[in-house]
């Protein structure tokens, strides 16, 4: 990941505005960019979860809030899935919601990840995340099992029900390498009481495969 990091990193201008992400490989990105502005260099960016967050503040990258940036200039994230279209499934993590905001609102959105997420349709590796309201879990789940998917309530290896840091709760939807991402997606989306799903379809400008050597896949 520090291969593809550092690529990312080189896309980094002297007073960008910049969206971090969640994940190993976002991770990767936020601690090249620690030591970047630790040796002078000038960034404002907003996080996508708290953990991210207390990443970034602990090495002194000046962070904000979308409210503040509502445009940025580059958003740098993980994936769980991507093809060669550069359509990717997210939310392994915990994060989409927040995720996509900050990938909406960034003029180029920069996904790295490894080689073997590469998929020819998604849902093939991982299940789909859905993060929904607390108090349609139950209901969403029974609406996705008409959609033919295998939902399952996420929960912490103790069997605690995760929460997102909107509070909400995540529900895995195992489906069959997906034919039309965009029809499910849609689907989940109408579903009441969901709030978003790890679909992210043409969202990402460039897709950075770490590996020897690694590849740039871009639209
Ligand atoms: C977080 O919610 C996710 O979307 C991550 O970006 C995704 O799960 C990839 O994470 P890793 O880089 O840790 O594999």
């Amino acid at each position: 990941m520090e291969r593809v990091a550092q690529e990312a990193l080189a896309m980094v201008e002297d007073g960008m505005h910049l969206g971090l992400g969640t994940g190993r490989a976002a991770e990767a990105f936020i601690r090249a960019l620690g030591l970047r502005v630790a040796a002078g260099f000038r960034v404002r960016c907003v996080t996508t979860s708290n953990r991210s967050e207390l990443l970034a503040a602990s090495l002194g990258i000046p962070l904000t809030t979308i409210d503040e940036l509502p445009e940025l200039d580059l958003a740098v994230d993980g994936a769980d899935e991507f093809t060669g279209e550069l359509d990717l499934t997210k939310g392994l993590g915990g994060a989409l919601l927040r995720e996509r905001v900050v990938a909406a609102a960034a003029r180029r959105f920069v996904v790295l990840v490894t080689p073997e997420k590469r998929v020819e349709r998604l849902g093939t590796r991982a299940p789909i995340p859905v993060e929904v309201v607390p108090f349609a879990a139950s209901t969403a789940e029974r609406a996705m099992r008409k959609l033919r998917a295998l939902p399952v309530l996420r929960r912490t290896t103790d069997g605690a029900v995760v929460y997102t840091d909107n509070g909400n709760v995540v529900i895995d939807a195992r489906f069959s390498p997906l034919e039309q991402p965009r029809t499910t997606h849609a689907a989940l989306r109408e579903i009441p009481g969901v709030v978003d799903t790890g679909l992210f379809l043409g969202m990402a400008h460039v897709v950075l495969v770490g590996g020897e050597p690694t590849e740039r896949l871009e639209r």
